[in-house]
């Protein structure tokens, strides 16, 4: 047997090194922040602005479901006896005021404030936009009544992974045993029962030219 040619060893060569390039390309991807309110380059208006169409009845009220949420009152939370001995624990005086605690508890955490509408009320807990992404761009009629515009715009159909960008173990809530699985084990977090427990839809049926829900 003839030893491989000097360009048949570059081409291997060549193929090794294009392969580990595209091996830490996926494990970066991996490593980004997954959050929804990560979303690059839309501004953050707060969920009083999708109150305007998502309050009524007829298309669900999303906003009064959420109000009712813990999400809602993530931030009031971390007022309470018990956030004050898990902050005492790590050091933290006030949850209410350090990062460590407000990242996972309120939205646009981190974002500036020329991001953020003057009206963004940074207390009210993880927000709509914590999960469907910044709203300023998509939540206009004429987008917002089209999907695939309103995700071109900036809104997410949450996954996964938007959940457990707080949904994890850096949560001193964090409890590996939270959901039971159909087979019997247990996880500290499963997307199909916790969005059950969330869950805030349109009504099927529901037609926003014929209600006028969309002004
Ligand atoms: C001008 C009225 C209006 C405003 C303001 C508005 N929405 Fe909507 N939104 C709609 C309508 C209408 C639909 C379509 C409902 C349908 O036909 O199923 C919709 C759909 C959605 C959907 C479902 C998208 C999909 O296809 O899965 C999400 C999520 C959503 N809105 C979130 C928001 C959030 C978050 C805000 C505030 C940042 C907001 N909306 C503001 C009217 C509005
Ligand atoms: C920005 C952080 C954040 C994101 C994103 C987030 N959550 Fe939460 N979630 C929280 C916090 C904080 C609480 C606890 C609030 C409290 O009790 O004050 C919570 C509470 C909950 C609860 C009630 C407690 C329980 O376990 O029964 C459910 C259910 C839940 N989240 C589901 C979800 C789902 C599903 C998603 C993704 C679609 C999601 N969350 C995304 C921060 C988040
Ligand atoms: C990585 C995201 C994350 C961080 C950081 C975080 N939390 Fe939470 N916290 C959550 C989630 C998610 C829940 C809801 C857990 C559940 O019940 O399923 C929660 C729930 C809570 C609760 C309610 C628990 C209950 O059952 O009554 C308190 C209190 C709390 N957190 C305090 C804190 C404090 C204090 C800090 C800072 C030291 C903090 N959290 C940091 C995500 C986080
Ligand atoms: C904790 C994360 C989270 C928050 C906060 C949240 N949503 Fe959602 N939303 C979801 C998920 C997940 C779905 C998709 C549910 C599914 O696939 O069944 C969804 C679906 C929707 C839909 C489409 C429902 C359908 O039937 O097609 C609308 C509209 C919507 N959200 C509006 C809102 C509005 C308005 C707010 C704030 C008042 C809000 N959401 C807050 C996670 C969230």
């Amino acid at each position: 047997m003839i030893s491989k040619s000097a360009s048949d060893r570059s081409l291997i060569h060549a193929f090794l090194v294009l392969s580990a390039m595209g091996f830490a390309l996926l494990v970066l991807a991996f490593l980004m922040p997954k959050t929804a309110a990560a979303a690059e380059g839309h501004d953050f208006v707060g969920y009083q602005k999708c109150k305007t169409c998502h309050k009524k009845e007829a298309i669900g009220n999303q906003v009064g479901v959420w109000l009712e949420s813990r999400h809602a009152k993530a931030y009031e939370t971390l007022g309470t006896d018990k956030a004050k001995k898990w902050g005492a624990e790590v050091g933290v005086t006030n949850p209410q005021t350090d990062d460590r605690c407000i990242k996972c508890h309120s939205t646009a955490h981190g974002v500036p404030d020329e991001r953020v509408s003057n009206k963004f009320d940074r207390t009210a807990g993880v927000q709509c936009e914590s999960c469907h992404g910044a709203g300023k761009d998509y939540k206009k009629k004429k987008i917002m009544m089209n999907r695939d515009k309103a995700i071109q715009n900036g809104l997410v159909v949450p996954t996964a992974e938007v959940c457990t960008g707080c949904h994890n173990d850096e949560s001193p809530a964090w409890d590996e045993k939270a959901y039971t699985l159909a087979d019997g084990s247990t996880v500290g977090f499963d997307f199909d029962q916790a969005v059950k427990k969330i869950a805030h839809p349109v009504p099927e049926g529901y037609d926003p030219s014929a209600t006028g829900e969309a002004d």
